[in-house]
């Protein structure tokens, strides 16, 4: 057993540590991503291969963190160094942690804005600006708020504010206590939309859209986004994980913990999914219509239901609540960084770091309005910092995460922190771990690039 202490402290017990991590892994990725991209990239089979990822690939990645997290206790590039020098002496794996805390800044640059529009709503809502107008009303709503650069830059810059000024205090003290209490309230918010979908949506066609698998419709590009989409909602591949499990007491289970959390996290999504979609049929709007699908169809339901303002502002406070435990989880592995390594007080570092992911997320304000046409590989600005985190730097992560933990670090190290014994439970793991999540990530990458195709173009 390594003695190393963590120098931030350490959760209080395993099931913050579980409440923590569902509060990174849940957030704007399950409510309002999985929707828009499942929708737009044709429903049924987009989810299966999601659900698929999930399971093989993101939770023996999950667990994989967790335990190099707690074997380092630093923060993901010390972690990476030091347990790579330990068990291999080799130091190379610290830019593994790197590109995590660079992913992990990138993604806070959109997520952010994200979130402002959340903030905007839940004023929206609890005004009443969205009750007793048409359809079409409602979504245009939506569609000023991203046409004006001005609010979106407000927006963004309180959202940045909040997500600093949790940072600056340290994790544990504020946070804990706000996800025991909002995580179980979204939950029961979204059980409630459930049922105004079943009642006022067109339930069975949402069902047959998330559902039926018809793996016709899926192409080799929706098949690298499910994949990045798994390592998106569930935190992985950047080392948001690896900085929780370095603050993880001794004697916790790691693959209890891990498990917990993956099945929190997508029950979430698949609860919002069956929310929406039915609302998007009922109202004849198009699943594949993109970024705006949350924001369009929810404050219509909201707009037609008795108690819809309050319901409305009640949940895009929760929804504000989730993407704010989360960005908290992107932005810890970049802080702890510099506080360890720059000598500066976790004040300042929270600081200069959100103030660089601050003036990054100007590119995804102006991707909505002036620099729309500015479409360049993936489209516009917000939409390639998004692939590019997202579907290349977290699988890259995740991929180099299972190696690490499957093949660098030795049996001995890796069964004594998953403490799940040596039978069949750790044999699972290590398979998946050493084998399928690697593979699994290769085969996508390299299908998705169309090198699988080429490959089999020579053979033939
Ligand atoms: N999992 C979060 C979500 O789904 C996003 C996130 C990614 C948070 C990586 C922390 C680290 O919204």
């Amino acid at each position: 057993m390594t003695t190393r202490a963590s120098l931030h402290g350490l959760w209080s017990s395993q099931f913050t540590f579980v409440l923590a991590v569902t509060g990174s892994a849940v957030g704007l990725g399950n409510i309002w991503k999985f929707p828009y991209i499942a929708g737009s990239n044709g429903g049924g089979a987009f989810v299966a291969v999601y659900l698929v990822c999930v399971a093989v690939i993101g939770l023996p990645i999950m667990m994989s963190e967790v335990l190099i997290g707690r074997r380092g206790r630093r923060n993901p590039v010390a972690t990476m160094l030091l347990v790579g020098e330990e068990e291999a002496g080799q130091r190379w794996w610290r830019w593994v942690g790197a590109i995590g805390v660079v992913a992990g800044m990138l993604i806070l640059s959109f997520y952010s804005v994200v979130a402002g529009w959340s903030v905007a709503y839940v004023f929206k809502t609890a005004n009443g600006e969205l009750a007793g107008h048409t359809d079409g009303e409602i979504t245009a709503v939506f569609d000023n708020l991203v046409a004006s650069w001005p609010l979106l830059f407000g927006w963004h810059t309180l959202f940045m504010l909040m997500t600093i000024a949790v940072v600056a205090r340290g994790v544990q003290r504020g946070l804990e206590q706000a996800v025991r209490i909002l995580m179980p309230a979204l939950l029961i918010l979204l059980i409630t939309l459930l049922v105004y979908a079943m009642r006022h949506g067109e339930f069975a066609a949402g069902l047959t859209f998330m559902f039926r698998f018809d793996f016709d419709a899926l192409t080799a590009e929706s098949v690298l986004v499910a994949l990045g989409h798994a390592f998106f909602t569930l935190s992985i591949g950047m080392g948001a994980v690896m900085a929780y499990g370095a603050y993880l007491p001794e004697g916790t289970s790691v693959g209890t913990t891990s498990l917990a959390v993956v099945i929190a996290d997508t029950s979430i999504a698949l609860l919002a999914g069956m929310v929406i979609f039915p609302i998007v049929f009922a109202h004849g709007m198009d699943p594949a219509e993109g970024k705006g699908l949350l924001f369009h169809s929810l404050p219509i339901a909201f707009g037609n239901m008795t108690g819809g303002a309050f319901f409305g502002t009640l949940f895009f406070i929760l929804l504000t609540f989730a993407a704010w435990t989360s960005s908290i989880g992107l932005i810890e592995p970049a802080v702890a960084w510099a506080v360890e390594t720059r000598d500066v007080s976790r004040a300042v570092a929270a600081w200069t770091i959100g103030g660089i992911v601050w003036l990054l997320g100007l590119g995804t304000v102006f991707s909505f309005n002036v620099l729309a046409d500015v479409n360049f590989w993936h489209g516009t600005f917000f939409e390639n910092i998004d692939h590019l985190a997202t579907n290349v730097l977290l699988p890259l992560g995740g991929l180099l995460i299972s190696v690490f933990a499957g093949w660098v670090m030795c049996r001995n190290s890796t069964a004594e922190e998953l403490d799940i014994g040596t039978g069949y439970l750790y044999r699972g793991w290590r398979l998946l771990a050493r084998w399928i999540a690697p593979a699994g990530v290769l085969f996508i990458f390299m299908y998705s690039s169309g090198l699988l195709g080429w490959l089999r173009g020579l053979n033939a």
